[in-house]
């Protein structure tokens, strides 16, 4: 029986398991994925501690992690149109990533392009769109100055390529750690913690146009008092309290359109995705302890699932 990783109640890694499941079967808009490659995303381990997503029911246990992957379709449920058997596929799966077998809903799942790998393709449909969708808000002109917090994370590594793309001087907060990762992407680096705000300030001097939050907490309270219009601060790690301080949530758009735009980006080199650990399915544990440790650098994968 194919093999899944699953969290069989709300807790800490102690209720995570590595369980034989039966392939599922695709309902209606559905497609049935082979599973090569799925991303690891903080959002991952917040649902086994018991978060549930806005809007949305928890899903019953045992619950398969993940929340992007990329595979191959070996099954088509009713009214699916445009997707066939052995299309190279990614997208957010019903039914948790990190398994040999998921479900993708074929409205908001894209076609990998072939120059592009399943453990690319495989981090783009949360983080890399998510930091589109972010960039894409704030609508920055060529010249503006952005700071994204939590740069040198999977959003962040995102965000701040995209942002130069955009033309947009960036300031990049992290750890000292990741000072020459934030620097290679092409922002000016400002160390996180105590007195950031004074940092920032000497970084920018002539002040900055937007925020990008990637943290939430007390990282986000000291940078958004530095803008003189609080609408200008959105964030992805933080909503109630961004919205707390006059600014928003990124509103993620979720669209198969996304997914190609930012597929395309990869593929032509304006956007890279800093795979920077692969874990096969059976140490699927270690993957998230990577990511739960709030510091990885770029994108965490499990990879050559099926
Ligand atoms: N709404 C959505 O659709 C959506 C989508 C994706 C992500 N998110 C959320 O956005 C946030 C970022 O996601 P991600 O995938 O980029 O996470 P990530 O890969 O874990 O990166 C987060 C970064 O934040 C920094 N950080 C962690 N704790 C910190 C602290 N106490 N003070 C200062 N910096 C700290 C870390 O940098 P250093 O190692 O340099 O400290 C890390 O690189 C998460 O909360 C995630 O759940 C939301």
């Amino acid at each position: 029986m194919p093999k899944a990783y699953v969290f069989t109640r709300n807790g800490g890694p102690e209720v995570e398991a590595l369980i034989e499941q039966d392939v599922p079967a695709p309902g209606p808009g559905e497609l049935l994925v082979a599973v090569r490659a799925a991303g690891v995303n903080p959002v991952d381990w917040k649902l086994r501690t018991g978060y549930t997503r806005p809007g949305s029911e928890p899903q019953p246990f045992p619950t398969v992690f993940g929340s992007e992957a990329a595979g191959v379709v070996e099954g088509v449920g009713p009214d699916v149109e445009g997707f066939a058997v052995g299309d190279e596929v990614f997208g957010n799966p019903v039914t948790g990533g990190y398994a040999e077998y998921t479900l993708l809903p074929a409205a908001v799942t894209a076609h990998k392009p072939a120059e592009l790998s399943f453990t690319d393709a495989a981090v783009l449909p949360v983080a890399v769109a998510t930091a589109y969708d972010g960039v894409r808000q704030l609508g920055l002109a060529p010249g503006s100055t952005l700071l994204i917090t939590g740069a040198g994370g999977g959003v962040g590594t995102a965000a701040v390529q995209l942002a130069r793309h955009a033309g947009i001087h960036v300031i990049g907060t992290a750890s000292a750690a990741k000072k020459d990762f934030i620097e290679s992407l092409g922002a000016v680096h400002v160390e996180s913690g105590a007195g950031l705000a004074d940092r920032v300030r000497a970084a920018a001097p002539d002040g900055i146009d937007a925020v990008f939050d990637l943290v939430g907490g007390d990282t986000l309270r000291a940078v958004a008092p530095l803008l003189t219009d609080p609408a200008t601060l959105i964030s992805a790690g933080g909503k109630p309290l961004a919205v707390e301080l006059g600014g928003a949530a990124v509103v993620r758009a979720r669209t198969a359109a996304v997914l190609d735009e930012v597929a395309n980006l990869v593929v032509t080199g304006a956007l890279r995705t800093y795979v920077t650990g692969t874990f096969p399915l059976a140490e699927a544990g270690q993957a998230l302890r990577a990511v739960e440790s709030g510091h990885a650098r770029g994108k965490i994968v499990i990879e050559a699932i099926a």
